[in-house]
């Protein structure tokens, strides 16, 4: 079937300069972008460190632009007060790395901002299931995650499509409310189904021709001469 939802993109400022992020930051607010995605990394999870909630609030100091945060640490749980007093808008955590997922879904809800659960490739999609109805956002990695400009893998959007066909079909709608008792699913914007990794013009088509509705980009959308123009070109690859 093919996607009518509209297409989100957010850049990564992984692949963005890091002796500069304020103004980086800034660029990807001026070249129309939906959201800013951070890559938070605790070298243990993933064998990378990347930056902290001092750099999160740097960043939320210099633009109004939406801040999704995605945490692959052990963990998250504790650092979830942190990330939203630094003014993240979406935490993000890894399924793979949390023995208490609920609770630190609803403990994220609790602080006022929005909860994403995330997959690495390995992790079947039947994991996800229900999570559908529990959390803002289903992250499926495109990539084994710890670092940007990886190679992306096909075989992650037939989950993808699963989680697409099984939200269409139980009526799952943004914030994985069940629309019912009146509540009309085309009326209600889309569940939020999220890849990330390798995502360049044409992998982006395969992803949002699989049911995928936000997109992240890391090194295509930086080493595009116009910023701007490659988050054009990814919302209608
Ligand atoms: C990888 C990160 C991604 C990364 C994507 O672990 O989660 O967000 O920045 O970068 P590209 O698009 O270069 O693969
Ligand atoms: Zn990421």
């Amino acid at each position: 079937m093919k996607n009518q939802y509209p297409i989100q993109i957010y850049p990564s400022i992984l692949s963005g300069d890091f002796g500069r992020l304020s103004d980086e930051a800034k660029r990807i607010e001026a070249a129309g972008a939906d959201a800013i995605h951070i890559d938070i990394m605790d070298g243990h999870f993933v064998p990378n460190l990347t930056l902290g909630p001092k750099a999160v609030a740097a960043i939320n100091r210099s633009v109004n632009l939406f801040l999704d945060v995605h945490v692959m640490i052990y963990h998250p749980f504790d650092y979830v007060e942190a990330f939203v007093s630094a003014g993240a808008d979406r935490i993000t955590f890894h399924f793979e790395a949390t023995e208490d997922v609920e609770e630190t879904i609803h403990f994220i809800r609790k602080c006022g901002v929005k909860a994403g659960l995330a997959f690495r490739p390995e992790t079947s999609f039947s994991m996800a299931v229900k999570y559908l109805t529990q959390c803002d956002l289903i992250l499926f990695m495109t990539v084994s995650p710890g670092f940007g400009g990886q190679k992306f893998m096909p075989d992650i959007l037939e989950k993808v499509r699963l989680a697409r066909e099984y939200c269409d079909r139980n009526q799952i709608r943004q914030g994985g409310v069940v629309a019912k008792d009146g509540l009309r699913p085309d009326l209600l914007p889309p569940f939020d189904i999220q890849v990330d990794g390798g995502v360049n013009a044409l992998t982006a088509k395969a992803c949002i021709d699989a049911g995928a509705n936000v997109l992240v980009s890391g090194d295509f959308l930086f080493q595009q001469p116009n910023l701007s123009s490659g988050i054009q070109l990814l919302r209608a690859p």
